[in-house]
Parts: C-alpha cells; sequence; structure tokens
C-alpha cells in the first residue's frame, strides 16, 4: 500500500508533539520480519524495543496470522460477557498453565491500561463485598506507568503525563520507587498505610521490574515484604506485568524473578506478541473464590472486545510457539552475555552513568561523567532525548527509546527470539548511538 505522507494529517497520533505531526516528522514502518523493520525509506532497522515491549516472537509470522484467519472464518466474534468460546477457555488455560501457582482465572480485556482499570476495579469490588467499602485508597509508586485511561493514570506516577487531567481517582498514594528510595523502598508503603489508615486502603501496586525511572531492579526481599505488609493490613497485591510478563524477563511472569506473589497480575503486550490486541488479569484463586464462590457474586465489569476469538486464538498460538520454541529459555540462556556486554560498553564510554536492567529489559542511563558524577541538565536532557538522541538511533538504524524519565537513557527491551548474534548487531548501534551522543556533548 502505498500512503502519502500529507494524509498523516488526518490521523491523530499518540503522545506526540504537534510540531512532530506537523511537520510529518515520525518514522514511518512498513514491514517487519524477525528482529527487523523496513521504513517508507527501505531503510532496515534493528527492532531492538520489540515495537514498544511487545514482540516477543519477532515481526512476519506467518503462524499467528494463519491462527487468526482460521479464527475469523470460523466464528469471528462472540462475547464472553455470560458466555464463552472455546478458544478463550484454551487460552485463558494455557496463561494459567505458565503463570505463578494459585493463580488460575484469567480476565481478558484489550489492553493494558483496561487491565489495570480491571484490578482497580476488582479490589474495590472485592472489599465491598467483605464490608470494607472504604477500602478504596491504592499506593502505587513515582515515575511508574500503568497507563492513560482514567483510574490507570491516577495509579502512574509520571507528573507529565498527569497533570491536564485532574482531579483524578481520589485517595491514590504515590511512594518513592527502589531506585530514589533512600531505604530501598518498601517501608515508604507501610508508612503511607498508617497515615491514611488500613481501612482506607486496599490494594498497592508495582512492577516487578518498573519500566519509569529506566528498568528498576527491586532489591532482594522487597516483594516478600510488600506480601507481608498486603497480608497485615488485607490489602490485595498487584504486580503490573504490561511489560515484564510473557518472558521478558527469563521466566514467563517477572513475578517468579523478583519473588513476587500477587493477588493480581496484569498482562498485555506479549500475550499475542503484538499481532493482536491484548489485556488480562490473572487473579489469585482465593480472590476469585472470595467474590465469585462465597459471596455468590459476579464481577460487575466488562468489555465488547474482552476475550475476541480472533485475538484469543492469537494468543494460544504465540504462547504455543512461545513454549515449543523455547523462547523464555532463549532469554535465561542470553541474558548474561547481554548485560555483560552491556557493562563493557559501561566501561568504554564514562557518559554512561549506570546500566540498569535484567533479561532482556534494560536502560543505558546518559549523562556527563560516570566517573565526575555529572548528568544532563534539565534543558539538556530534553534536548537530548526529545531531538538529539532520536536522530542518532535513526542514524544507526535502530528502534530502541530515548527516555525522559529521570535521567537521560536509551531504553532496550528486544524480542525474545534474539540469539547472541542478533544482541551484538543490537549493541553495535547502541555504540553508535552512544559515540555520537559522547561527541556531541558540548565540554
Ligand atoms: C506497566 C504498564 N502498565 C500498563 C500499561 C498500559 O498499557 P496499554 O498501553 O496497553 O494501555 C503499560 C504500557 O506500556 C505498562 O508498561
Amino acid at each position: 500500500m502505498s500512503v502519502n505522507k500529507a494524509d498523516l494529517r488526518h490521523m491523530l497520533l499518540h503522545f506526540t508533539s504537534g510540531k512532530a505531526w506537523r511537520e510529518g516528522n515520525v518514522p514511518m514502518y512498513v514491514r517487519g520480519e524477525g528482529v527487523y523493520l523496513w521504513d517508507d525509506d527501505g531503510n532496515k532497522i534493528f527492532d531492538g524495543l520489540a515495537g514498544l515491549f511487545v514482540v516477543q516472537l519477532g515481526h512476519g509470522r506467518s503462524d499467528l496470522a494463519n491462527a487468526a484467519a482460521k479464527q475469523m472464518e470460523l466464528l469471528a466474534y462472540t462475547p464472553t460477557w455470560a458466555a464463552a468460546h472455546p478458544s478463550a477457555i484454551e487460552c485463558a488455560k494455557l496463561i494459567s498453565e505458565v503463570a505463578p501457582t494459585g493463580m488460575d482465572s484469567v480476565f481478558f480485556v484489550s489492553s493494558g491500561s483496561e487491565a489495570v482499570e480491571s484490578v482497580i476495579k476488582f479490589a474495590r469490588q472485592y472489599h465491598y463485598m467483605r464490608g470494607n467499602p472504604t477500602k478504596t485508597g491504592i499506593i502505587s509508586r513515582d515515575f511508574s506507568y500503568h497507563g492513560t485511561t482514567m483510574g490507570a493514570l491516577s495509579l502512574t506516577g509520571l507528573e507529565g503525563i498527569r497533570a491536564p487531567f485532574y482531579p483524578l481517582l481520589p485517595n491514590t498514594h504515590k511512594v518513592p520507587n527502589t531506585l530514589d528510595a533512600a531505604n530501598g523502598g518498601a517501608a515508604a508503603f507501610e508508612e503511607t498505610i498508617l497515615r491514611v489508615g488500613p481501612e482506607n486502603i486496599g490494594l498497592i501496586t508495582a512492577e516487578p521490574v518498573q519500566n519509569g525511572g529506566g528498568a528498576l531492579v527491586p532489591p532482594d526481599g522487597y516483594w516478600q515484604e510488600l506480601r507481608r505488609i498486603c497480608d497485615k493490613y488485607d490489602i490485595l497485591l498487584h504486580a503490573d506485568e504490561v511489560i515484564t510478563g510473557f518472558g521478558r524477563l527469563g521466566d514467563w511472569f517477572g513475578s517468579a524473578i523478583v519473588g513476587a506473589d500477587p493477588d493480581f497480575i496484569t498482562f498485555a503486550k506479549g500475550a499475542t506478541s503484538g499481532y493482536a490486541p491484548i489485556g488480562g488479569v490473572i487473579v489469585r484463586d482465593e480472590v476469585v473464590n472470595d467474590l465469585l464462590i462465597e459471596h455468590d457474586t459476579g464481577f460487575t465489569h466488562g468489555a465488547t472486545w474482552g476475550g475476541h476469538p480472533m485475538v484469543m486464538a492469537t494468543a494460544i498460538a504465540n504462547i504455543t510457539a512461545m513454549r515449543s520454541e523455547h523462547v523464555v529459555e532463549n532469554v535465561a540462556a542470553n541474558q548474561d552475555y547481554f548485560g555483560a556486554k552491556l557493562a563493557e560498553l559501561a566501561a568504554a564510554y564514562d557518559v554512561v552513568t549506570d546500566i540498569r536492567g535484567t533479561g532482556y529489559f534494560y536502560a543505558v542511563e546518559l549523562g556527563r561523567s560516570r566517573e565526575g558524577g555529572q548528568y544532563l541538565t534539565e534543558e539538556e536532557t530534553a534536548l537530548y532525548v526529545k531531538e538529539r538522541l532520536p536522530r542518532f538511533i535513526q542514524d544507526a538504524n535502530l528502534l530502541i527509546r530515548a527516555d525522559d524519565r529521570g535521567n537521560a537513557k536509551l531504553m532496550l527491551s528486544p524480542p525474545l527470539i534474539c540469539e547472541a548474534s542478533d544482541l551484538d548487531k543490537l549493541l553495535a548501534g547502541v555504540d553508535e548511538v552512544v559515540s555520537r551522543f559522547a561527541g556531541d556533548l558540548s565540554p
């Protein structure tokens, strides 16, 4: 299909400046295969972000496309409101097989934000039915991203994207993330609970490894402490695995990597490798049983597209292929290599102020000097993250993300099929970007 880029004016872009939109100054990808994308100028680009933390299996998989087409021919649509269909049941069963033990039920929606909304409402209904209607409060962390719909945005801890939308949900509280907290941070949750009153708090939400702030790996014992706090004050614990789910950290769910034992896991992106829009919540058995059996009620929430047959068939094909091709094991096998190569990059450039992350999810933090402890000013961060780094990245034929939530950084999240030789190609591109950044910084 050939399109005129001037027609972009008909299409409003997500999180894009008006200037970039007016000038048509955004990349346009037209094809994908494996770990590569091609743009409208014919450039071959390494997809070092898996699209947007999404394309676990890589691009151009005809098995996933065929599974979707077959389902559409067989049964295009039926709701999952007071009805079911075989693909949704099969998909939920497959997900419960790879989910942590004791989490055997899945509620499907169509995006990560909707999944987070569903958790907010499930937690509220759970406490309400148990005679605790004031337990509406939620604690999440600074710089976290939990989505953009009004409930999910109330948990998101990024002031820049919250500011135009107040008032958000009341009784939502932020505590420092694991990078900013002096003592690693779990204590701040308990302090907030005691300040607000345990009778007013019903949910704690956190990512196993937080994206905002740059792939923040929690200290040992952090999630165990969150579990202890939740048990003590009758609070539900939510691991938002929209990025970390489906293999990104070298296990099916990041919860296994960080020792989390949550009541809810939200997932989205990687569950279909991006071949169809999906979101969902995996719920701990006791919580499901309490609401649906003990209280003999249903979850008062739903959406037309939840458990859509084509999406379910695509997710089944994705999970089946990830299993038979040992994709999660591939991450586990190569993650040390990836980490070691990134450490070499840091050693080679004083402008790399930190490398954070695990699995196939890393942040390369950039500043003036690691040795001198000098970071970029706010103006410099804006200049590099918004203008120069995107250009350097594009010139290196890479898709990775320059991020300014906190210090300037490059976010790396390659497809999970990457082998060591693919990671080498990604790292060569990252090296080129960092080298240009170092040369470009004025003394
Ligand atoms: C941890 C987390 N939660 C929720 C979301 C929102 O997902 P979506 O963009 O599908 O609404 C994201 C998106 O990146 C995310 O990273």
